[in-house]
């Protein structure tokens, strides 16, 4: 599994791509773009999608594209990125169940290719791992595109997440459990464990997009691409790929970048 510390940082001779873009509907099609060009380069290839609030104008957009018949998915491998442990796509508040209403069921996804986050499994560790050696089978991932947690999280990768963690079961934080409230129906418990793709599964990707929008999002931009690299912000890991990363921002989301 490869390793990043710190002589492999000190060497990173790429910088990442920074686009700044006027606002969300700009940020979802340049998004969409990406994940478009990438499907089309990749038959057979593995890619992961986040989900939350920022990806929806994306996925909007993507479906819009496969429902006209200018985007074909059936081939591409669409690992799920992070599921509550013990929920499923039958749960209202699961993320796949998100995922099913905002994207699998308008661009009528469903199939074999559709990789679920194995957290209804009765050995979560043991489900975790192979979820993991699919998508190394499959040749790794050809692209993740992440949301930022407002802690740093990238995925479910919430601090103290190690740079070469890969896909398991990790605590919530109550900040990201808080984050997510409300998904959940009032006095509904909120899980504390997920499945979460790893960092390291995430660095391994040939290319990565974080998508960041919004001024409450503005500070741990900042954090993520220009502090110190600590798994106290997961996001920071980001800075040790180059090039590999496209970093898509609004203007309220960028106005704290140098
Ligand atoms: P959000 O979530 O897109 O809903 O802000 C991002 C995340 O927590 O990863």
């Amino acid at each position: 599994m490869p390793k990043r510390d710190e002589a492999e940082v000190a060497n990173a001779t790429t910088e990442p791509h920074l686009h700044v873009v006027a606002d969300y509907a700009a940020l979802s099609h340049l998004a969409a773009d990406i994940v478009t060009r990438v499907v089309n380069e990749n038959p057979g290839g593995a890619i992961t999608l986040p989900t939350g609030e920022t990806p929806r104008g994306m996925y909007e957009e993507l479906a819009r594209r496969i429902e006209r018949g200018d985007l074909d998915f059936s081939s591409i491998h669409f690992f799920c990125m992070d599921e509550y442990l013990g929920k499923g796509i039958d749960d209202k508040a699961s993320l796949a169940a998100w995922l099913d209403d905002v994207f699998l069921t308008p661009a009528n996804l469903h199939g074999a290719n559709i990789h679920f986050v194995p957290s209804e499994d009765k050995n979560p560790a043991q489900a975790a791992a192979a979820y993991d050696a699919r998508i190394a089978e499959l040749g790794g991932l050809k692209l993740a595109v992440l949301g930022l947690g407002r802690n740093g999280h990238i995925a479910f990768n919430e601090p103290g997440s190690a740079i070469d963690s890969r896909t398991r079961v990790v605590d919530l934080t109550d900040e990201s459990r808080d984050q997510n409230a409300s998904y959940y129906e009032e006095g509904e418990i909120i899980p504390d464990q997920a499945i979460t793709i790893g960092v390291g599964t995430i660095l391994d990707s040939d290319l990565i997009v974080l998508i960041v929008s919004g001024a409450n999002k503005s500070a741990i931009l900042k954090a993520v691409l220009e502090g110190p690299i600590s798994e106290e912000v997961p996001g920071s890991f980001l800075q040790t790929v180059g090039d590999r990363l496209i970093v898509i921002a609004d203007i309220a989301a960028a106005a704290e970048l140098s």
